[in-house]
């Protein structure tokens, strides 16, 4: 039996008619950038995600980038984030010329610790006579950027505590996150990239809401930052040719904006189907007596009685034979993947920040034993039979 780590035919064949319908419409208006198309998903896509405004992007690295910009985050600042994650919320910081910094991750859910973020501020940074908050290198801290890592949502009501009693925004990397919930004290929920001041999706074609392309989203909970972050995405331009700041080229096409259009009313039940896949990869690898030999995802928001307390953007398991089953699980036909081999403080490009190995345990552990396994939301229940199944059979040949 095949069992790919994704399969994206299995979505579109019956999405085929009705995507192929809304773009046909923009071809025939032949109105490509922005315009009409954008303009109604960027609507239906900023209730879905609670937040005050939503802009599309042209990716969600281009949305981050755009939304450091406006933040006037650049040479002389630090943004402080997490060093196991994709590497593009730690290369946009770089990319604009300010300084990222990492702390280490929670063990069990792999998004960035507040208790590591809280130690860094407390007792790392130093507020200067002036009560400029800076690293030890000089810059000064103008964020944290949480990611809310294989669709889980980060610790938000701790990194908020932190924002609010460092005074300095929550920017959230919502990338891997689209409709995750999170559970605030007193039954309030906080929706993945709507709770800090900023936050950003990606809709890379393999994401839960996957474009036929590159697309992205930006979002805030201020309607003041819309305006600017729309002139950002054009150059900075509000007026035709009128720049009052610089910005990029960051649009989102309205052939992506159409695709995404006709997905978005299916997001829920695709994440609904990745939880129930989760559920019953929990019963099987139970069933098999595989949790002593493997960590299963955790799933700390599960009683907070919140439908998508998880969304299962990936499913990851960890084990500290990772390399010998992942070549076991390719060998038997079933897709897998390491989501992320070499965490961020290890990369060359980052070389100069001068982290060591061993600066962060619980993301360089993570790095050797995450493995990822299919979880897309058209799996068979046979297809999750046998990959539990070729588990059982790599530890029993010991
Ligand atoms: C956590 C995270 N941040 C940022 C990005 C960047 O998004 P994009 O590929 O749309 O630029 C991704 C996408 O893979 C991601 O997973």
């Amino acid at each position: 039996m095949q069992v790919p780590l994704l399969d994206l035919k299995a979505q579109y064949g019956p999405l085929r008619d009705s995507i192929e319908v809304r773009l046909r419409e923009v071809v025939e208006s032949q109105y490509f950038i922005l315009g009409p198309v954008v303009a109604e998903f960027e609507v239906a896509i900023r209730d879905y995600c609670h937040s005050a405004f939503a802009v599309g992007m042209s990716s969600g690295t281009d949305a981050q980038l755009a939304i450091l910009m406006h933040l006037g985050i650049g040479p002389g600042d630090a943004v402080i984030t997490t060093p196991f994650t994709f590497f593009a919320t730690a290369g946009c910081v770089s990319r604009v010329g300010a300084r990222p910094i990492f702390c280490d991750i929670e063990a069990g859910t792999f998004n960035l610790s507040p208790a590591a973020v809280a130690s860094y501020l407390g007792n790392v940074a130093r507020r200067d006579a002036d009560g400029v908050l800076r690293a030890p290198t000089g810059e000064r801290i103008r964020a944290i950027v949480p990611v809310h890592l294989f669709g889980l949502c980060a610790a938000m009501k701790e990194f908020l505590a932190l924002g609010k009693a460092y005074g300095i925004p929550v920017l959230e990397d919502a990338s891997q996150a689209i409709g995750a919930e999170y559970p605030f004290p007193d039954g309030l929920r906080g929706d993945a990239g709507s709770m800090g001041e900023f936050g950003w999706y990606s809709f890379f074609p393999s994401k839960n809401l996957g474009a036929f392309g590159d697309a992205g989203l930006a979002v805030g909970r201020d309607v003041r930052d819309e305006a600017p972050l729309r002139a950002m995405r054009m150059h900075g331009m509000d007026t035709q040719y009128v720049h009052r700041f610089v910005g990029g080229n960051f649009r989102l096409d309205a052939l992506q904006a159409a695709v995404l259009s006709v997905k978005l009313p299916h997001l829920d039940g695709w994440s609904d189907a990745r939880r129930d896949h989760a559920a019953l990869y929990r019963k099987l690898f139970e069933a098999a007596g595989l949790t002593g030999k493997i960590t299963l995802p955790a799933e700390p928001y599960a009683q907070a009685g919140l439908r998508h307390h998880h969304i299962y953007h990936q499913y990851v398991i960890r084990t500290p034979r990772r390399d010998e089953l992942l070549a076991h699980l390719k060998s038997c036909g079933i897709g897998c993947a390491v989501y992320y081999p070499l965490p961020l403080h290890l990369q060359e490009c980052f070389a100069a920040l001068d982290y060591r190995a061993g600066a962060f345990p619980e993301s360089e552990r993570a790095a050797a034993e995450v493995l990822a396994l299919p979880v897309y939301p058209e799996l068979t229940r046979e297809q999750m039979i046998f990959v539990v199944e070729s588990i059982a059979e790599f530890f029993r040949r010991g």
